[in-house]
């Protein structure tokens, strides 16, 4: 009898692509994939605890499966990720719900197969939560994004941004060699996929304190690899993005024109508080850099509104650089207390009200600037990469370098083809187009 698993996941990209990882650990121990966690033999939640919503997100689904584990005793539940790693979590968890059946950390995604054998021979939980991490070179991914892939460069952060929890949950940073890297991008691209996007915290940290290539020489030998595909990577740390960064992008006609650099405020005396180890001058020097390489450069960023202490002439600071940098998009958020960080000592937290109050006059100057630049794209010519079909707008989806989001109509599979769009319309964030 065919056994299922179902997964559900939290977070950012790193978990998503751990999602993966994770998949390929379940269908090597004998399980396929299923669409209802009602279905499934073992239910897994990779979780996030970034900020204070993604983790009562994730306690509330686990909260919800007790009905249907009563009905179904046989049923595994695993629960991994950032939220389990918090020191003491793991334990809070198990006392919650002492339901769940394995508990592991994010660093040892690499035992769940022998965590899930252990369990299915005991009636106990079986919790394990490792303090620190190796790289493996040994996961076999089931990718889920086909034309996109995610490729890990480093895991970890040594950062510590002081409202930031992932230093404390992923550990200290650590680079893959680039030749395994490399080796991985190229078996990708033989396969067919047709964008690479690499990910770290702080990609331009890559190999730090290493004999290995630095991180400009790591995207210049993936960019020469044959084949027509794109590369992006993930996140940039703007006190390390360099001159020799923007040079590389202008002269690798693969690596896309569009730059992930989450500046997070835009005050002194905020970034300070913030540990984020540079100025806004110094940010703004670092654009004009990267707009000196690559004019036609498009950049999204990180805002976080409501940091303790934070005055409403430092929001407004926040205010006048998303105007001066003219962002395509931006995650906004509200800052929220991580306990174990140092930003949650601080006294002066800002009042819920206030915060939200900032929130919106941020997202409504955020998103009149992207619908401004959506508009520009009517009459234009885009090439995009087709990713899925949009069942409800019954249309094929994509983007274009930029990382611009566009619909068309399509009698074929276009998916994982780079098609070319005439642009028609502009609504919000998203672009309509006919295919040429
Ligand atoms: N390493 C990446 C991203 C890490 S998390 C980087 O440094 O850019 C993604 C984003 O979540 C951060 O950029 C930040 O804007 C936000 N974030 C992190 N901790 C937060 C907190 N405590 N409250 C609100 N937002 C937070
Ligand atoms: Fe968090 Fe800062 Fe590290 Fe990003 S760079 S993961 S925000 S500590
Ligand atoms: Fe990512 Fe959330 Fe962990 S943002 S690194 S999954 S805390």
């Amino acid at each position: 009898m065919t056994k299922y698993y179902h997964i559900t996941t939290y977070g950012c990209q790193m978990n998503v692509h751990e999602s993966e990882k994770i998949a390929g650990i379940l269908s090597e121990l004998g399980y396929e994939s299923c669409e209802r966690i009602e279905d499934a033999d073992i239910a897994v939640f990779n979780t996030c605890c970034i900020r204070e919503n993604a983790e009562n997100h994730a306690f509330g689904n686990i909260g919800m499966l007790k009905k249907l584990k009563k009905s179904k005793k046989d049923m595994i539940i695993a629960v991994g990720g950032c939220l389990t790693q918090q020191i003491g979590k793991a334990d809070v968890l198990h006392e919650k719900y002492p339901y769940v059946d394995v508990i592991f950390g994010t660093h040892n995604l690499n035992d769940l197969k022998a965590l899930i054998i252990k369990k299915q021979k005991q009636k106990k939980a079986v919790i394990e939560i490792k303090d620190e991490g190796v790289i493996c070179e040994e996961e076999h991914p089931l990718r889920t994004s086909f034309p996109n892939a995610w490729i890990n460069i480093t895991y970890g952060c040594n950062n510590f941004c002081s409202y930031c929890i992932v230093p404390y949950v992923r550990g200290r940073e650590r680079s893959r060699r680039s030749e395994n890297i490399i080796r991985e991008a190229e078996e990708l691209i033989s396969k067919g996929y047709k964008e690479i996007t690499l990910l770290g915290q702080n990609v331009n940290s890559y190999a730090n304190g290493t004999d290995d290539i630095s991180f400009p020489e790591l995207l210049r030998r993936i960019a020469k690899i044959d084949g027509k595909f794109r590369l992006r990577f993930m996140t940039s740390h703007p006190k390390d993005f360099s001159e020799e960064l923007a040079k590389v992008i202008s002269e690798n006609p693969k690596i896309c024109h569009s730059v992930h650099l989450p500046v997070q405020s835009g005050s002194n005396p905020v970034l300070k508080a913030m540990n984020r180890k540079y100025t806004v001058e110094d940010y703004i020097g670092k654009v004009e850099i990267l707009k000196k390489y690559v004019p036609d450069c498009t950049l999204t960023t990180d805002l976080i509104v409501g940091f303790p202490g934070e005055t409403e002439e430092d929001f407004l600071g926040t205010m006048r650089l998303v105007e001066r940098v003219g962002y395509s998009s931006a995650f906004t958020f509200v800052y929220s207390k991580r306990e174990g960080t140092v930003a949650a000592r601080m006294d002066n937290q800002i009042p819920e009200d206030v915060s939200k109050d900032r929130i919106m006059r941020l997202i409504a100057l955020v998103n009149s600037q992207t619908r401004s630049q959506s508009a520009q794209y009517v009459g234009k010519t885009v090439e995009i990469l087709c990713e899925d079909f949009d069942t409800k707008k019954g249309l094929y989806q994509g983007r274009d370098g930029y990382g611009r989001m566009a619909y068309f109509a399509s009698d074929k599979n276009a998916i994982g083809e780079f098609v070319n769009l005439k642009i028609t319309e502009a609504n919000g964030i998203s672009l309509y187009g006919e295919r040429i």
